[in-house]
């Protein structure tokens, strides 16, 4: 099969075409003839040599994929109610960015109807990172108010769709007027520009003073200070990366006295059976919401992954640049 490889640690031109040999999926998985695999942040950090591969991992870039069932655990497929040539979405732990992609069965989505391979592809890392992190982590109920910091990245365009379907009010940040629109559109109720406003001031005076009852960060650093002062009582922080840095000095007084939570998590090395359970209850409460077209795959790119250049190099250096508005998509 085709891949793309990590040649070295570096710049995006380090990402280059390579053969290898396909993969075969063994106990509880699957193959997938890949149609589509979509880009992340992570992936752009582990070219660079800083995100380690979990142990057991393909050194392949690519946290998901969408395409076609090739072959499988056949108790397993029956299992989940697939069969071969059913097209399916899933998350892996590496080895995306390749024609062919071996899956643990849980991990697999069905291509929700109405949506293209290219589209599934966008979903997997996203949503089971929003679900996991923010409703169950920071547990957010309907009527609650909920703060995304980074509202048009990959991440936050899932975060608000779905926060808002399951009738949060979202306030989101984003670096330029042009994305804090964009996450208008896409249904969050307040969008703040973090270059040109004090987040902590807007939060508080959006919601009369209370503060919001759950904050989604992927900044840390001094913005967890920050986050504390606008969290309402018995609020939630859910940190999920530390673009900002890992070090934060806060106020201690403000987590008791308004009895915080201050959680995070990373998804990628959590076992197959933990995956498999946000795999479940995405199907059962988002999956419609994504065949009714009440939730939407935000693509803002499309990169033809095997071309000479590849495309992966031209998708990261989007990435790097953060002029993007939702997912970057690698097709096959
Ligand atoms: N913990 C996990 O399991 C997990 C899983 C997946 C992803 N992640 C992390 O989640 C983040 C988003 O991933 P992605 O793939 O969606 O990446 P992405 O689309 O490239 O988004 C990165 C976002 O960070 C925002 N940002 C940077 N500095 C900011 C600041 N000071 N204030 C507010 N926003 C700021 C950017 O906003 P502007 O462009 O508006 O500046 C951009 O929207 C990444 O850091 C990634 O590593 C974590």
């Amino acid at each position: 099969m085709k891949a793309i490889e990590i040649t070295s640690f570096g710049a995006p031109e380090v990402l280059r075409v390579a053969d290898r040999p396909d993969p075969v999926a063994g106990a509880g998985e699957l193959l997938i003839r890949v149609a589509a695999s979509g880009v992340n942040r992570p992936d752009v950090l582990q070219r660079m040599g800083n995100y380690p591969v979990p142990p057991g991992a393909s050194d392949l870039p690519g946290l998901e994929v969408a395409g076609e069932i090739v072959s499988g655990d056949a108790a397993a497929l029956a299992e989940a109610g697939f069969k071969v040539g059913d097209r399916v979405c899933a998350l892996i732990a590496g080895g995306g960015y390749a024609q062919l992609c071996v899956a643990p069965v849980a991990q697999c989505l069905p291509v929700p109807k109405g949506w293209s391979d290219t589209e599934a592809a966008s979903l997997p890392e996203t949503f089971f990172t929003v679900w996991s992190n923010v409703f169950e982590r920071g547990r957010l109920q309907k009527g609650e108010t909920f703060l995304i910091q980074g509202g048009s990245s990959g991440i936050g365009v899932t975060a608000i769709q779905i926060a808002k379907a399951l009738g949060a009010t979202v306030i989101v940040t984003a670096g330029s007027d042009d994305k804090c629109e964009a996450c208008k559109k896409l249904g969050a109720d307040h969008a703040i520009n973090y270059r040109t406003s004090d987040f902590v001031e807007e939060a508080k005076k959006l919601t009369g003073g209370k503060g919001v009852d759950v904050i989604l960060d992927m900044v840390a650093g001094e913005y967890v200070a920050r986050e504390i002062e606008c969290l309402a009582e018995d609020g939630r922080l859910v940190i999920i990366a530390v673009q900002g840095g890992v070090k934060a000095q806060i106020n201690a007084g403000l987590v008791l006295r308004r009895r915080l939570t201050i959680t995070g998590s990373t998804l990628r090395p959590r076992p197959v059976a933990f995956k498999g359970a946000i795999a479940k209850a995405l199907r059962e409460k988002v999956w419609p919401l994504l065949e009714s077209g009440a939730i939407k795959p935000v693509i803002h790119s499309t990169f033809a992954a095997a071309g000479e250049p590849s495309g992966a190099a031209q998708a990261h250096t989007l990435m790097e640049s953060n002029q993007h508005i939702g997912k970057i998509v690698l097709t096959w």
